[in-house]
């Protein structure tokens, strides 16, 4: 069902917008233009630690930049402490102007959850809304918003309590990863789960978990009643798929289609030119190697793609890559 926010616009009658999840190391100024212009609607920053934020750690402020056409644009913010969680909100919200701020209730990795932070809050309630209490008095200018996991373990399920008091604290929409925080990656994302949360309150529950296409997402809106779906990994090596999930909701035919290797090589080279320009001056290099990591997910479904992986790994520059993707597409034409 759809739900307004009045201070969110992209909620409403009428609208399901398509989130592109926060992914540290991942989702940073150069991938979400690519999905920006695949059709993504909204999109949160990684998340950034607010203590960095607080101390001017460069490093921090760059990861809450973003440009105008990236906007809706939320900056996600993790910590455990109130004050410190307010101030960095407020700092945020002055410098970058997002369109919302989000907290992370959400992460699961041991260096977080053992400052108390991320979904370790789960487990910590009080703390956890203590915090959000800080935040909205930090930023009553900006709407504010939150990523969550369903709870700490099985046996303590927490997300729609927590969602019921989030809403009573102005939280303004909610994202919900229907996993809890020991099951990681494992398993299947519960949608059960994120369906009872989005019944049980009346601000937006963006859902998320496991989409991988446009018949999912449908599937997904029609059962679980959520305003809105969040895609994660499934973007990493498909940035297409806001494309193809948007025509499944309006009822049309994949937009995109099958992609093919000339489409693939031009998205890791469009995204290697965009991660030089964000990074290279603060890197002082024009390496790209560092950045294989985000290039190798988009060589998925490359005919040969075993051997380009491998072939990657050998290449320094743009210039390299450049010859790599030509040389392929060229041998491809030859012997299809
Ligand atoms: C590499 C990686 C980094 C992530 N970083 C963040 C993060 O910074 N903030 C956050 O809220 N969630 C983070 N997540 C979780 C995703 O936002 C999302 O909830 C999760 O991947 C499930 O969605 P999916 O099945 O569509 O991938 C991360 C996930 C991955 C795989």
């Amino acid at each position: 069902m759809s739900r307004t926010a009045p201070r969110l616009p992209w909620f409403g009658p009428g609208r399901f917008p398509l989130y592109l999840a926060p992914m540290a190391r991942r989702t940073d100024i150069a991938f979400r233009q690519l999905c920006k212009e695949q059709g993504a609607d909204v999109m949160v920053t990684e998340f950034v630690q607010s203590e960095a934020l607080i101390r001017d750690n460069a490093k921090a402020w760059e990861m809450v930049d973003f440009t105008e056409t990236q906007r809706p644009m939320g900056v996600q913010i993790f910590g455990a402490t109130p004050a410190s969680m307010a101030r960095a909100a407020r700092e945020v919200c002055d410098r970058v102007r997002p369109d919302f701020l989000d907290l992370n209730f959400g992460c699961p990795a041991h260096k977080v959850i053992e400052q108390n932070a991320g979904s370790g809050l789960l487990r910590c309630t009080p703390l956890l809304y203590d915090l959000v209490k800080a935040v909205k008095d930090a930023i009553p200018d900006v709407p504010l918003t939150a990523k969550m996991r369903l709870g700490w373990d099985q046996d303590s399920i927490v997300a729609v309590e927590v969602a019921g008091r989030l809403e009573q604290l102005g939280v303004e929409a909610l994202a919900v990863h229907g996993r809890t925080k020991e099951q990681g990656y494992a398993g299947a994302a519960d949608w059960a789960w994120i369906a009872r949360v989005a019944a049980a309150v009346n601000i937006p529950v963006i859902g998320n978990g496991d989409l991988q296409d446009g018949a999912g997402a449908l599937r997904r809106r029609d059962e679980s009643g959520v305003s809105g779906v969040m895609i994660g990994r499934a973007a990493l090596g498909n940035p297409w798929i806001f494309a193809d999930v948007k025509a499944a909701l309006e009822g049309r035919p994949s937009a995109v289609g099958a992609i093919g290797p000339r489409q693939r090589w031009e998205a890791m080279l469009r995204l290697a030119e965009l991660t030089l320009e964000v990074h290279a001056s603060r890197l002082g290099s024009r390496d790209v190697r560092w950045m294989l990591d985000r290039l190798l997910p988009l060589t998925q479904g490359l005919p040969g793609s075993r051997r380009i992986r491998d072939r990657l790994r050998y290449c320094l520059t743009l210039a390299d890559l450049r010859r790599l993707g030509d040389e392929h597409l060229t041998e491809l034409a030859r012997d299809p």
